[in-house]
């Protein structure tokens, strides 16, 4: 017997890019202000207006979730599983954080009971922020990799992970050989490729911790397992970038190593790319390569401002995800990195606006790094999805996807968001698209997970804020 289930509510999702909409931005968007979403066996099977559909689904089972607003899960495109109890180490840059933080922590991800208590906070902490997908690291023990697979499944979370590829540049412990990276991650994907929700992505974890050897290993891979993802990190940090070019003298510039090893191309994401050049960016476009946009990271490390207005040049725009890259990034809130996202793009415009130089100035790149309300929401959910290559299965209500969401609550968050959002709703909810993208872009300046009332998988609540009092009615 099929399981039916509804859900009520003022609903929010994307049906576009709206950078391909500037100026109109909401064009890209959809507001259903009293909807309905009819749930088969975790797939959405009708959206639409509540007056339009109740009639149709009065046999189904009902939950209303009143004065919430109900947005797909968000996805976070680039984040660390083992870094989870060591986010936010005080005090360095990117190499120096790794030696001193990361590595050590890792290392104890060899330990499956240490990995498999870790996963549950991970996961934990992930759903509490509304996120329901994600691409992560793990670490370079298979142990680690079962470990998050398994509770994913547990969780019936759609997720992309897979074994991380050093062997360079780390503590002997940190490390595993090119060919143990190839012959576990060739089992790794027999065991946990579109196992359940389960997605396998070879994971070279950067080109300065690999060996040409492991990189040759991570594209025969891709080879014989087609249907994988990739996944790494590019141009992230100034020293890094120099180490690479050292690395790999015979490539000209960081984006070279990936292409001279066959990789870069659909399915593959790295994060960061703070230091890309445009001509970087414009292969990425036409690889059809994404890179994750992970901003609380980069202002934490203090890697650098990455250029927005510049990779969504419309001519040859990148797809693009946000990270978190917890724990590099100080949060696993995707709300949060939001809020950090729009300040990068303002601090991007002091230089485009060309009031300190007016040979800088570039209005319509400035434009594009304006992170209003749509295109933030747009990176956390269907814009993720298609930079991920998922965009078949997640992102928006649309029918035939997996019935993931979140439900906000715009009134919760710092002390004063809900006398701020109430300028906006003055009947108390949102009555048009453009009332509910100015709520959502309160939640995104002023909170964080307290705006995540509820975070449903597969047409489940997997998490509810405990202090939440949801009104319901059968
Ligand atoms: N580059 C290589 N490894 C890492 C990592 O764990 N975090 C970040 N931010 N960058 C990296
Ligand atoms: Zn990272």
């Amino acid at each position: 017997m099929n399981s039916y289930t509804a859900i009520r509510g003022c609903f929010f999702d994307f049906i576009d890019d709206p950078w391909k909409h500037l100026g109109n931005d909401r064009a890209a968007a959809r507001f259903e202000r009293d909807g309905l979403l009819v749930i088969e066996d975790g797939i959405i099977r009708d959206f639409g207006p509540y007056a339009d559909l109740a009639e149709k689904y009065s046999g189904v089972p009902l939950t209303h979730i009143r004065d919430r607003m109900i947005l797909p899960g968000f996805i976070d495109g680039h984040i660390h599983f083992p870094q989870t109890r060591v986010l936010g180490a005080h005090g360095a840059q990117l190499l120096d954080w790794l030696q001193t933080s990361i590595f050590p922590e890792e290392e104890k991800y060899a330990d499956r009971d240490y990995a498999e208590e870790a996963a549950e906070h991970f996961f934990n902490a992930l759903l509490a922020g509304g996120t329901t997908t994600c691409q992560a690291f793990t670490t370079s023990s298979p142990v680690s990799t079962e470990a998050f697979f398994e509770e994913a499944a547990r969780r019936q979370m759609r997720v992309i992970a897979g074994l991380t590829g050093i062997d360079k540049f780390a503590p002997p412990d940190t490390l595993i050989s090119a060919d143990d990276f190839y012959r576990e991650s060739k089992r790794l994907i027999e065991q946990y490729h579109r196992c359940g929700r389960n997605l396998y992505a070879i994971t070279p974890r950067f080109a300065v911790g690999c060996t040409e050897e492991m990189l040759t290993y991570a594209a025969q891979l891709k080879r014989e397992h087609e249907d994988c993802w990739i996944n790494t990190h590019i141009s992230e940090n100034p020293t890094e970038v120099r180490a690479a070019r050292t690395e790999f003298p015979e490539c000209s510039d960081y984006t070279a190593v990936h292409e001279k090893h066959g990789l870069l191309g659909a399915k593959f994401t790295a994060g960061h790319g703070i230091w890309l050049s445009n001509d970087e960016f414009r292969r990425f476009s036409q690889a059809g390569a994404a890179l994750a946009f992970c901003p609380m990271s980069n202002l934490f490390l203090g890697s650098g401002l990455f250029r927005l207005g510049r990779a969504l040049d419309p001519e040859h725009p990148v797809r693009l995800a946000l990270g978190s890259d917890m724990g590099a990034g100080n949060a696993f809130s995707l709300i949060r990195v939001l809020d950090e996202a729009y300040k990068v793009g303002l601090c991007n415009n002091t230089m485009l606006d060309g009031s300190v130089n007016p040979l800088q100035q570039d209005l319509a790149e400035a434009e594009r790094n304006k992170l209003n309300p749509y295109r933030a929401f747009y990176l956390a959910t269907l814009g993720g999805a298609r930079a991920l290559y998922l965009d078949d299965l997640l992102g928006n209500f649309q029918p035939g996807k997996e019935a993931d969401f979140v439900a906000l609550d715009w009134t919760a968050g710092q002390q004063a968001i809900s006398w701020r959002q109430s300028l906006t709703t003055k009947t108390g909810s949102p009555a048009t698209i453009d009332e509910a993208a100015e709520l959502l872009f309160g939640i995104m300046a002023l909170s964080d997970d307290r705006s995540v009332a509820e975070t449903w998988i597969a047409g489940q609540c997997a998490y509810r804020k405990e202090s939440t009092d949801t009104a319901r009615e059968a």
